[in-house]
């Protein structure tokens, strides 16, 4: 699986975004260690706090089929601007995948950057 695949996989993802109060569309690919893509997509609510995350839908949804190790996350906005994750969405990377990869795409070209980048002082109990 090439950053180029889980990429497409992302933007394929957020195809299935449920964003009718933000119109912010999220796609995420996560690759599991043994090769597997779960993909997500942002789910919001009017009640807004009941919203979650693209990233958080392909972690809960691998994580709730037993999968416990991860490599990448890919995650995508599809009007092309950098969807850096949330607060939340990285302490639940950093739960799950401290030290994993997040590919980002910066002015239309894929980026890499470790969750330690960007989430240096990450809380663990
Ligand atoms: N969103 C994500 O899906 N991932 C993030 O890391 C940041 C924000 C979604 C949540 C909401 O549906 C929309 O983007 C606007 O905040």
């Amino acid at each position: 699986m090439t950053n180029q695949e889980l990429i497409k996989m992302a933007h394929d993802a957020y195809e299935n975004a449920y964003a009718p109060y933000s119109h912010f569309y999220v796609g995420a690919a996560l690759l599991t260690a043994q090769g597997k893509v779960y993909k997500g997509c942002n789910i919001e609510n009017a009640s807004y706090g009941a919203t979650n995350c693209a990233e958080r839908t392909a972690i809960y949804k691998a994580v709730s089929e037993g999968e416990r190790e991860f490599c990448k996350i890919a995650v995508v906005a599809k009007d092309g601007s950098t969807a850096f994750p949330c607060g939340i969405c990285l302490q639940v990377m950093n739960e799950f995948m401290p030290n994993a990869e997040v590919l980002l795409e910066v002015n239309g070209e894929i980026k890499s950057f470790s969750l330690k980048q960007l989430l240096p002082y990450g809380f663990q109990l």
